[in-house]
């Protein structure tokens, strides 16, 4: 169990009402407060939560629309996003409990001084290198809606400038990350027909790649919903029409494509997990048509050509810049 619910569990009584629970982690927790329910933007959390808890967990941006006894936020690691889902939960919970959990290292004790725009904060425990916190909502603040927290900035390009949108939480939220702009500079020669940018963030990538190549299909998959609205909002900004999917992993993207096309994790909250991209380098020939082509950007101290020659075909380095590397393949 995640250290942050055993937290809460030693306060259970605290959480026996209709509480909701707001970026929780795919444990039991659900299965120890019967009355309690959950708030997910990580798709694979959300599908784990589905399928022991069905009906229990909501999943996307918004807070779900009903009206809890209580919530708690645990921490999740962008402070806009920490910014956002307070304002949010805090706005529905006028003279009742709103309480945040996390562990230390990601900084909760910083995150609960903003418990005081809403009434008088409170530490209730402090254990497992964690703290929980809770504030009664004296002051309930407007609800802060999420599009008016969306970055934005222009790519020059040469079919003409991209106006790529970000939301709290995503990715190089408002600016070009310097491995994305180095897979940019290599999109040349790539298979017509369907392309995925796995792992999309914004969706720099592949509004970039349907702006260039408007004849393809174009489809973005990412874990996060923040990601994925995000996405949508870069496509709209920009007249252009792909297929969003939130889910996880490379398991939840279509089948016979042309080209993967990715900038792919390696962190996961504060946790290094560099699962998700050994999965994708494994099973991309699956996914790909024979012939088909993947390209990754990816820290040089990254040992990926091995695993991609292994699974998919022979790796060409086709970059090595400033600490970045672009890997080439096709499915033999
Ligand atoms: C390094 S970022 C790249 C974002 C964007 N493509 C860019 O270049 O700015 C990696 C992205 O992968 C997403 N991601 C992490 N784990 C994932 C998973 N299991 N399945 C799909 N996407 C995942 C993250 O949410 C994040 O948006």
């Amino acid at each position: 169990m995640d250290t942050r619910s055993e937290i809460l569990l030693r306060q259970a009584e605290l959480f026996q009402g209709s509480v909701l629970l707001a970026g929780l982690s795919a444990d039991d927790l659900l299965g120890r407060l019967p009355a309690a329910q959950g708030w997910s933007w990580h798709a694979g959390d959300q599908a784990a939560l589905q399928a022991r808890f069905p009906g229990r967990s909501h999943f996307g941006v918004e807070a779900p629309a009903e009206t809890f006894d209580s919530a708690v936020l645990f921490l999740p690691k962008s402070k806009e996003l920490t910014h956002y889902l307070l304002n949010a939960l805090a706005s529905r919970l006028a003279g009742r409990e709103l309480y945040l959990v996390g562990e230390k290292r990601a900084g909760v004790e910083s995150a609960a001084k903003l418990l005081a725009a809403f009434g008088k904060p409170r530490k209730l425990d402090s254990a497992r290198h964690c703290q929980l916190w809770q504030v009664s909502v004296t002051q309930a603040p407007e609800p802060v809606a999420l599009e008016s927290l969306a970055r934005e900035y222009q790519l020059p390009l040469a079919e003409g400038p991209l106006k790529v949108v970000s939301l709290p939480g995503v990715f190089s939220h408002g600016r070009l990350d310097r491995g994305t702009a180095l897979l940019l500079e290599h999109l040349d020669q790539l298979p017509g027909g369907h392309l995925l940018d796995f792992g999309c963030g914004a969706g720099v990538l592949g509004a970039t790649l349907k702006r260039r190549y408007p004849e393809n299909r174009l489809t973005l998959l990412d874990v996060d919903a923040f990601a994925a609205a995000s996405s949508r909002l870069t496509l709209a900004a920009n007249g252009l029409e792909a297929e969003v999917l939130t889910g996880d992993g490379i398991d939840a993207a279509p089948m016979e494509l042309n080209g993967i096309l990715t900038n792919p994790p390696f962190h996961t909250g504060v946790h290094t997990d560099y699962q998700a991209t050994e999965n994708l380098l494994r099973k991309a020939a699956e996914h790909l048509q024979k012939g088909g082509e993947m390209r990754v950007v990816a820290n040089s101290f990254l040992r990926y050509q091995p695993l991609i020659e292994e699974h998919l075909g022979p790796c060409a380095i086709d970059a090595d810049d400033q600490g970045f590397r672009i890997y080439r393949a096709k499915r033999r």
